[in-house]
């Protein structure tokens, strides 16, 4: 077998709640290709981690015979969780094509789960749960490094008991939450069920399983998604970093077409959309950065760019070429630079550190009944303060930050004043707070 040429890698996104095993998972997936990097070959790449078709197809092998392959591999995102996932958009959506949610099978949902959950029902991004430390449930028969379907086999009955009864626990809990799903070598039909792979993250177990089934999903169902085209060329800013010596370099996914070096590409900037041009690409190499004439889509690269502009990270990089006017990629940069939140004349204002995040806490303030008067990106100013601290109505001077600082003057400018701030990085921390803080008010 060998991979369909006009595919190219899904991109992958790991979610889950606070100490269910997300790092300790994505290490594991990361560890699959340290293996290959030993042998010579090229894989970890910056920003994401490439699973090649080889080293996919081996892993596959260890456990399951006979399973084509027909994805050219699978490229992770390095950074876990569910705000790094909506801060990193692509012109249809979310970056991810597919993501895994991890739940500690032990814990069950949990409310970081829960915002997971809402997340990816708002992008459509379909997704496997990986029921994580499966190693932990009671009489278990120590193993590791194999398969989820290989490691049954040893366990006794008390165990496949107990495993058994916090599956159903977490099928049930799922299905409050419009979720049916089973456990994966018990599904007919993978288009009505959502997959839940058993492993454990700390004993490497069930990565294949993992692997097997994102697999199967990404080749059955987005074949559209991912089907590689050179009609235009995208990419996600990721991580933007100024070096003194060198200028300005773009940590990007690149998720559709190809780049090279001297092309245009048109990014957002905190001046609006700007052109420049790609002076070098970076990929990540077994003995470090090495540059690269041209690269192909799906992957993580470095762009060192001719200019010195203030570039946002998590917006656009679309190249102008044959296909792609400045004047198009400059309209859809400002198009997707405009928040998709309901405002209302009175509620609370908000503030996050990119648009993603902004939108994924307006989409709990919305879920708990919180309206929303203001919604912008950035830290807390001393002008939102006393734009607040200005409104008639007490139940709306109050300001949430997400992931964000409040500036000095904006802490004494409020010290003279009743507002409310709440600032934090956890959204469902916050949306408590806040309405504690609204309730609190009320009488
Ligand atoms: P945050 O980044 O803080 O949200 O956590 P995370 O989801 O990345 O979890 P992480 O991988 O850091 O794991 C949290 C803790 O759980 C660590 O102490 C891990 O060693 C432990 N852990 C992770 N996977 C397993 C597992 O399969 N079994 C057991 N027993 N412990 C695990
Ligand atoms: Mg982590």
């Amino acid at each position: 077998m060998e991979a369909i040429k006009s595919l190219r890698e899904p991109i992958v996104c790991v979610l889950g709640h606070v100490d269910h095993g997300k790092t300790t998972l994505l290490d594991d997936i990361r560890g699959t290709s340290i293996a290959e990097k030993e042998a010579g070959r090229i894989t970890q790449k910056i920003g994401a981690t490439e699973i090649s078709y080889n080293i996919l197809e081996r892993e596959i092998k260890t456990a399951f015979k006979n399973i084509p392959i027909k994805i050219p591999g699978l490229l992770f995102i390095d950074t876990p969780g569910h705000v790094a996932f909506s801060n990193m958009r692509s012109l249809g959506g979310a970056l991810a094509d597919i993501a895994i949610l991890v739940i500690d099978v032990n814990e069950g949902l949990k409310p970081q789960t829960i915002e997971s959950i809402d997340i990816l029902k708002k992008f459509k991004t379909p997704f496997i749960i990986a029921a994580n430390k499966i190693d932990a449930v009671p009489y278990f028969v120590n193993t590791s490094n194999t398969s989820f379907a290989n490691a049954i086999k040893m366990q006794r009955r008390e165990y496949i008991e107990e495993l058994d009864n916090r599956i159903y626990k977490l099928i049930s809990d799922l299905y409050t939450y419009g979720i049916n799903a089973d456990r994966y070598d018990r599904i007919s039909d993978f288009s009505k069920t959502f997959a839940i792979v058993p492993v454990s993250a700390k004993l490497k177990i069930g990565i294949a399983d993992i692997l097997m089934v994102l697999s199967g999903l990404a080749q059955k169902f987005l074949e559209n998604e991912i089907r590689l085209t050179y009609e235009k060329t995208l990419g996600t800013v990721i991580e933007v970093k100024i070096e003194e010596s060198i200028g300005i370099t773009l940590d990007t996914i690149l998720y559709q077409g190809m780049l090279k070096r001297g092309d245009t590409i048109a990014v957002n900037t905190s001046n609006g959309p700007a052109r420049t041009r790609v002076k070098a690409i970076l990929v990540n190499s077994n003995r470090g950065l090495k540059e690269s004439e041209k690269v192909v889509a799906a992957a993580g690269i470095r762009v060192l760019i001719t200019d010195k502009i203030p570039v946002i990270a998590g917006t656009s990089m679309i190249k102008i070429d044959e296909n792609t006017s400045e004047d198009e990629a400059f309209k859809t940069i400002i198009n997707e630079s405009k928040p998709n939140i309901k405002i209302s004349e009175h509620g609370v204002t908000v503030k996050a550190e990119a648009l993603g995040s902004l939108e994924a806490i307006a989409y709990e303030l919305e879920q708990a009944s919180i309206n929303i008067r203001s919604a912008e990106i950035g830290d807390i100013t001393k002008h939102d303060v006393t734009d607040v601290s200005t409104l008639n109505d007490p139940l709306d001077r109050i300001i949430i930050g997400f992931n964000v600082s409040v500036l000095d003057d904006a802490v004494q400018e409020a010290a003279s004043s009743d507002i409310g701030i709440i600032t934090g990085n956890v959204i469902y921390s916050l949306v408590d707070d806040a309405q504690k803080w609204l309730a609190k008010r009320k009488h």
